[in-house]
């Protein structure tokens, strides 16, 4: 049976790392801000709450035909974390289907950083036989629209709990 997992990917200014829960320290202070949850609802975590939630993710999902893939985004040359993009990849009708998601910090935002990381995540899931890409955005939410249309997913007129099914398929 297929197994996707994450792997290390490089882009020109980062580095995907697949997620540990070491990193969660780090990463509770670059999601530390409420602005972060506008669209996506929640709160930040709290450092223990987020090892918590990483210790989950990491130990991966129950079901074995789903595949859990979360990376951090690490910026080279300031050797910091800025945020994760995740991808929850599914056996459906037609090959696998991944669901798709980004967070960047609110201190590196603008800075194209999730459009890089979220343009080669959907190059890498390619490489996985990954057939189709989806993700769900707020309609009013400008920064991941236009983050999910440079990944090349286009808008479906299917909607999903007040979010905008986004799709690509991969050839
Ligand atoms: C969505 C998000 C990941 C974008 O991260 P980012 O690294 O700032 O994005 P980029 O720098 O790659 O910018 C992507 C585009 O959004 C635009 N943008 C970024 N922040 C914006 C803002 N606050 N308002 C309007 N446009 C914005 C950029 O100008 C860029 O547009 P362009 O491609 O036309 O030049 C970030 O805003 C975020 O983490 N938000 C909170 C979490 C969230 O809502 N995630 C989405 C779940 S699907």
């Amino acid at each position: 049976m297929t197994t996707i997992k994450p792997e290390t990917i490089h882009t020109g200014r980062l580095t995907l790392l697949p997620l540990q829960v070491e990193h969660s320290e780090e990463m509770a202070t670059v999601l530390s801000d409420p602005g972060l949850h506008t669209f996506i609802g929640g709160a930040p975590a709290t450092p223990q709450a987020l090892r918590r939630r990483y210790e989950r993710l990491v130990a991966g999902s129950p079901d074995p035909t789903v595949f859990w893939c979360n990376w951090v985004i690490r910026i080279r040359d300031v050797d910091c974390l800025t945020g994760t993009v995740q991808a929850t990849v599914t056996a459906a009708d037609h090959g696998l289907l991944a669901e798709i998601a980004w967070v960047v910090g609110t201190r590196w935002q603008r800075r194209g950083i999730a459009t890089e990381a979220a343009t080669r995540l959907v190059t890498w899931l390619g490489t996985q036989a990954v057939q189709t890409v989806i993700a769900h955005i707020h309609p009013d939410h400008a920064a991941s629209a236009a983050v999910a249309t440079a990944a090349g997913l286009a808008p479906t007129d299917q909607w999903h709990d007040g979010e905008i099914r986004w799709q690509r398929t991969i050839d």
